[in-house]
């Protein structure tokens, strides 16, 4: 077979890892791997590359995506350009690794015959750091940039204590709050934001006096990007042009629903401000930014990608199409292209790190 591996979306760590053991597993049975390089963007520019195993020599353990990626170009609109470039590669298969927007993206030419013809025939793979799919109970990505967060909590705390500082951290994960509360569990950081759970600006204002009056020395505050107080609206650094809203459903790139059609940035030096100006105690602020997509994976993530790249290696020569690999219930196991599109999957209240953190004393 003639099989063609593509990155989509933003990139996260275990990309690369996924990359090695499709082509490792897929060469070892015979068949030769194409990658599309930098997203849509080479199907749409037929910009392709062979991939052999010395290409992909050990590139597992190194963050970014060799193939390149990019979240700016989707299909809507151009349908009929995507599908006859896809023809003209000529695969037998096509392996995507990406999220609801790749997927949403690729929606149309996937489950039966079209206008454009016969369907393409994908195994997808889901990818995000956020860890918001649904249809997958974790995503590959997502242990590193908790791991990211949580080394952070532990260096900022020293410092913080040093100075007799509050420091607030803003971590990553649009508008789920997964980033923040395993990176902020993982590190006993004394607050925890999401957006799932709006704060109330007074009763933190309490606690953290409250830390101070029993002769704490440094407070660290995880905040996720899309959190926001009670009554306030969430943090936006740049509203990005998305061309003209497009209605009856989302975007075929994800990028134009609601606050993700915005490029969320900024609470972490609003609560800052606030808490000094309420506390009187001096707070500095860190924005981890893209550090939590530039580490390379973590072995919890190292063992997922190896996993799911083997395993949709494995779809594609059965032929099982339409289908993801996902891990569900602590195995990685098969469903349909479907259950990964959709509302994001976000924190529940009743989350069990959410009464872990409640039961250690973290504000959450
Ligand atoms: O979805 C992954 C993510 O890293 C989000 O957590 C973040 O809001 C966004 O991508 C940043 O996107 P960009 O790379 O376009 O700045």
């Amino acid at each position: 077979m003639r099989v063609g591996l593509l990155t989509g979306g933003g990139d996260a760590p275990g990309l690369n890892g996924i990359i090695e053991s499709v082509v490792r597993s897929l060469a070892l049975a015979g068949h030769e791997v194409v990658g599309i390089c930098d997203g849509f963007e080479g199907v749409f520019e037929g910009r392709v590359r062979s991939l052999t195993p010395n290409d992909v020599h050990l590139i597992h353990a190194t963050a970014g995506t060799l193939l390149g990626t990019s979240n700016r170009v989707g299909t809507r609109g151009r349908e009929a350009e995507f599908y006859a470039a896809y023809r003209r590669l000529v695969l037998d298969g096509l392996i995507v690794a990406g999220g609801d927007g790749t997927f949403a993206g690729l929606s149309p030419f996937v489950t039966e015959t079209t206008e454009w013809g016969p369907p393409i025939q994908l195994v997808g793979v889901p990818k995000t750091i956020d860890n918001d799919l649904r249809g997958t109970d974790l995503t590959f990505g997502y242990d590193t940039a908790c791991s990211v967060v949580a080394e952070a909590v532990d260096g900022l705390r020293l410092t913080a204590e040093a100075h007799r500082r509050l420091i607030v951290v803003e971590a990553m994960g649009r508008t789920a709050g997964w980033i923040a509360l395993g990176g902020g569990l993982a590190s006993h950081a004394d607050a925890i934001l999401i957006p799932e759970r709006p704060y109330s600006l007074d009763a933190l204002t309490r606690f953290v006096e409250g830390r101070r009056q029993v002769g704490q020395r440094g407070l660290v505050v995880v905040v996720a990007e899309g959190a926001a107080a009670q009554s306030e609206s969430v943090a936006v650094a740049r509203q990005v042009d998305t061309g003209p809203a497009v209605a009856g459903g989302p975007d075929p790139f994800g990028v134009n629903r609601g606050p993700e059609a915005q490029r969320l940035g900024g609470i972490a030096a609003r609560l800052a401000g606030r808490l000094e100006e309420a506390t009187g105690w001096e707070s500095r602020v860190v924005v981890l930014g893209h550090l939590q997509r530039a580490r390379a994976p973590t072995t919890t993530d190292r063992f997922l990608t190896t996993a799911m790249g083997v395993e949709a290696a494995r779809m594609v020569v059965e032929s099982a199409f339409s289908q993801a690999v996902v891990y569900r219930s602590g195995s990685v196991t098969r469903a349909p292209i479907s259950d990964l599109i959709g509302e994001p999957r976000r924190v529940g209240p009743d989350h069990p790190w959410i009464r872990a953190a409640e039961a250690l004393g973290i504000f959450v």
